[in-house]
């Protein structure tokens, strides 16, 4: 069949998709650039919040309208929102023709089979354990990401990617590594490892090394930069920072979610630390690793923070002078603790919170990029835009860097020398160019 799919959703979900789509290719389909050229359309889907879910809702009706209008076309649902009720229902409704969970995507080609068969209805969702596909790295991919570990064993109250995910499943370290060097030889310049938890790596398996260890082991695997998502405070140890710290090519950027200030609400979401242990972990690795960006996810508004939590959060914010946050409305998620057991606050409150915290996280960001101002960042250029002005990459910290496209002449890795500044942006100019009497990101 020659199939499209539209990805929705994290890290985790566009790993699957490439995953998928390889699988695909190997059973002998075509992968299509445009969705109006598939007769088999994936939507690998997110059910972090309410949002995502309901864009997925949208897509469907439209669908619904060509099919009625004629178009020969099968749909699939994947991801997270596949293996939720909430979604079967949605699938029922919209006549979804296969519903492939998370934990069953390596089923992905006896189900097109059965779909060319004329099957619909089909649904494979159960939690395999032997998940291990080796896949090629994309042709000409820049950044790799690596998955060593899927599901989660925590059970945040207000989150629903457990059920979705299944538990924890860490990768064998033997293919973790393969896979790796596979990407290495292809020239890929920057791998991310993924998992939602990725400190627990290997604490279920005897055997297996520590996530200390293995971030080690596939530093040395020489990829230029190597990232990894997502950390959990519980599992932060010191011996992953200093492997931070000593390892040159494991990149300056480490994003934390704290979630919330408040020891109250860190309670009532189950999350298994308090604020100070976080604080403790924030001073090692300022102390430890130069240079380094700390970000961060926070949920503004779980039922029940009061004004006083609301400040906690704030207070946090300043004594870690995040560099960059990722801040979220809470949403209810139907089947989730918090959902279940406490009642939603209003919209307003929490939208003029959010707009608060918004406001000081920039004023942070802003300071912190400022500070880059004449210094060299060293770039991974991705894209050279063809209508706008700019070169855009990301530096070891992790900022995106803006550079006049006239100066280049390849994607991959630059020294940058920073010019100026903005919340979310530095702007520079390739070392070894000379100045410009006002660079461009202030002529305009
Ligand atoms: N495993 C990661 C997070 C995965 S979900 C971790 O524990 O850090 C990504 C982020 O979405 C979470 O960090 C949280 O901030 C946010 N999130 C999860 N459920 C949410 C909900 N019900 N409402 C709002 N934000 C939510
Ligand atoms: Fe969700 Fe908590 Fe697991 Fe992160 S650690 S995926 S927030 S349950
Ligand atoms: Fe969304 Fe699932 Fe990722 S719910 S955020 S796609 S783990």
């Amino acid at each position: 069949m020659r199939a499209h799919v539209i990805t929705y959703g994290c890290q985790m979900n566009e790993y699957d998709t490439h995953t998928i789509q390889s699988e695909l290719v190997s059973g002998g389909h075509q992968i299509v650039d445009h969705p109006d050229d598939a007769d088999l359309l994936l939507l690998n889907t997110c059910a972090v919040r309410g949002k995502p879910v309901e864009k997925v809702v949208t897509v469907l009706g439209e669908l619904r309208k060509e099919r009625q209008a004629g178009r020969d076309l099968k749909i699939g649902m994947m991801g997270c929102l596949a293996q939720l009720e909430e979604g079967q229902d949605i699938a029922r409704k919209f006549e979804v023709d296969l519903l492939l969970g998370p934990g069953a995507i390596t089923d992905i080609v006896p189900s097109v089979e059965a779909l060319e068969q004329g099957e619909t209805g089909i649904e494979r969702l159960e939690f395999r354990e032997d998940l291990d596909t080796l896949i090629p790295p994309a042709p000409n991919a820049l950044t790799g990401f690596l998955t060593i570990m899927r599901g989660c064993d925590h059970n945040c109250t207000y989150c629903i990617v457990p059920t979705t995910r299944g538990p924890e499943v860490s990768r064998p370290v033997e293919s973790i590594l393969a896979e790796a060097e596979a990407m290495r030889d292809a020239g890929v310049q920057e791998i991310m490892l993924l998992g939602q938890n990725v400190n627990s790596y290997g604490l279920k398996d005897d055997g297996l090394p520590s996530f200390a260890e293995l971030l080690r082991l596939v530093a040395q695997v020489g990829i230029p930069r190597v990232k990894f998502t997502t950390s959990h405070p519980m599992n932060f140890t010191s011996d992953v920072i200093d492997v931070i710290a000593e390892e040159p090519n494991v990149c300056d950027y480490i994003h934390l979610p704290v979630q919330s200030g408040s020891d109250r609400v860190l309670k009532r979401m189950a999350r298994e630390y308090r604020r100070e242990r976080y604080l403790d972990i924030i001073r090692e690795i300022r102390a430890k690793v130069e240079n380094v960006v700390i970000s961060t996810d926070i949920i503004v508004g779980f039922p029940g923070e009061t004004e006083e939590d609301f400040e906690q959060t704030l207070t946090l914010f300043d004594e870690v002078q995040y560099e960059h946050a990722y801040m979220f409305i809470y949403s209810a998620r139907p089947g989730t603790p918090s959902a279940k057991h406490f009642e939603d606050m209003p919209r307003k409150v929490k939208t003029d919170r959010l707009q608060r915290l918004i406001e000081k996280q920039k004023g942070y960001a802003l300071d912190a990029n400022r500070r880059w101002m004449g210094r060299t960042a060293r770039v991974l250029v991705r894209e050279i835009q063809s209508e706008g002005d700019y070169a855009m990459g990301h530096s070891d910290q992790n900022h995106t860097v803006l550079i006049p496209k006239s100066q280049v002449n390849r994607l991959g890795l630059h020294e940058v020398v920073v010019e100026h500044a903005t919340p979310h942006t530095l702007y520079g100019r390739l070392a070894g160019v000379e100045p410009q009497a006002v660079p461009l990101a202030m002529a305009r």
